[in-house]
């Protein structure tokens, strides 16, 4: 055991459902192992303006079920900054906070990353984004929901374009990333799925359309938010390649953000959260601590945030056998 007597916990960048029941499970590994914890109100902004608050078992009850983060979030332009950072850590040092737990994507593992070369203050990261774009784990806290999150809206759109014989294109979150596009794509049926890992060849979509079922009566494409040609395009020019087709757009945006968190995210958040406060324990730091093949794993920060630069052949195999 090393001398850590106070671990800071926060949540940054996007929030995600599940980033309370990770918070819950940081808090009471904590105080299971005797440590004080400090709460830090909207990630970075909330460190460098010293926003902190003493946590307590209570503190933390009856939150598990619910979407959103009670410590806030912020995505903090002042901690890009050098002066920024040394105003977090005088902060962190005048309320006795020797270590800190960061929940986030990969734009809190890059500040983090940063935080440790400067202050040498020892962090450890558990991944929170509804996006699923960091390497060193199967799954991000989040993620499990929103996908649900997506069918569920996709089935009820579903509805609709089948009473109406419509084509929708749904687009979906993951600015930088498809991985939500596709695995709610495969989970609703979707004709095709565009994602920003692949180039959208776009006459390769029209030869699909072309080639779908002329008994089918709804048809549903899934795009990214990040796909380079982009939802609202792609819509413009399936209404004008297809004007058979009644075709609309329909952008699902922050709904995939709240609501309850999946048990699937409840149980992830809660085994990362122990892990997380065992690792500081024991003297790790700089990495995210994530679930490979149901084992925790720890991944260095500048590792977690590489991007994956393809999306998974088995999938989109996957969708191309089973949309026609
Ligand atoms: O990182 C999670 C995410 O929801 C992305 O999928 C999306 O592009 C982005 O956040 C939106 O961020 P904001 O709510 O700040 O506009």
């Amino acid at each position: 055991m090393n001398k850590i007597k106070t671990i800071g916990v926060f949540t940054s960048g996007g929030d995600a459902p599940g980033m309370n029941a990770a918070i819950r499970a940081i808090v009471r590994t904590a105080l299971y192992y005797n440590i004080n914890v400090t709460g830090i109100m909207r990630g970075y902004e909330g460190m460098i303006s010293g926003e902190f608050i003493p946590m307590s078992r209570k503190s933390v009850a009856n939150i598990i079920q619910r979407g959103g983060t009670i410590l806030k979030t912020a995505r903090s332009e002042a901690f890009r900054t050098k002066e920024g950072r040394k105003e977090a850590f005088e902060q962190l040092k005048q309320h006795n906070i020797d270590a800190l737990v960061a929940i986030g994507g990969e734009g809190t593992f890059t500040g983090a990353n940063l935080f440790i070369k400067e202050f040498n203050i020892p962090i450890i990261g558990l991944p929170g984004t509804i996006d699923n774009d960091l390497l060193g784990t199967d799954f991000t806290i989040g993620y499990d929901t929103a996908i649900n999150t997506v069918i569920d809206a996709v089935d009820k759109i579903r509805d609709t374009a089948e009473s109406h014989d419509r084509l929708f294109i749904v687009e979906v979150m993951g600015r930088d990333s498809g991985l939500i596009a596709l695995r709610s794509g495969i989970g609703v049926g979707a004709e095709a799925i565009l994602i920003p890992e692949s180039r959208t060849d776009i006459d390769a979509l029209f030869k699909r359309l072309e080639e779908s079922r002329s008994d089918k009566s709804s048809k549903i494409i899934i795009v990214a938010e990040g796909d380079k040609i982009g939802g609202f395009e792609i819509t413009e020019m399936i209404k004008e390649k297809f004007p058979k087709y009644d075709t609309r757009l329909s952008i699902l945006g922050h709904i995939q953000r709240g609501g309850k968190p999946s048990c699937m995210d409840r149980v992830l958040a809660s085994r990362l959260g122990v892990a997380a406060v065992e690792a500081l324990l024991n003297g790790r730091k700089g990495a995210m601590v994530g679930l490979i093949n149901n084992n925790i794993h720890y991944t260095p920060f500048y590792n977690a945030i590489k991007h994956l630069s393809e999306a998974d052949p088995n999938l989109l195999k996957i969708v191309n056998i089973l949309s026609l």
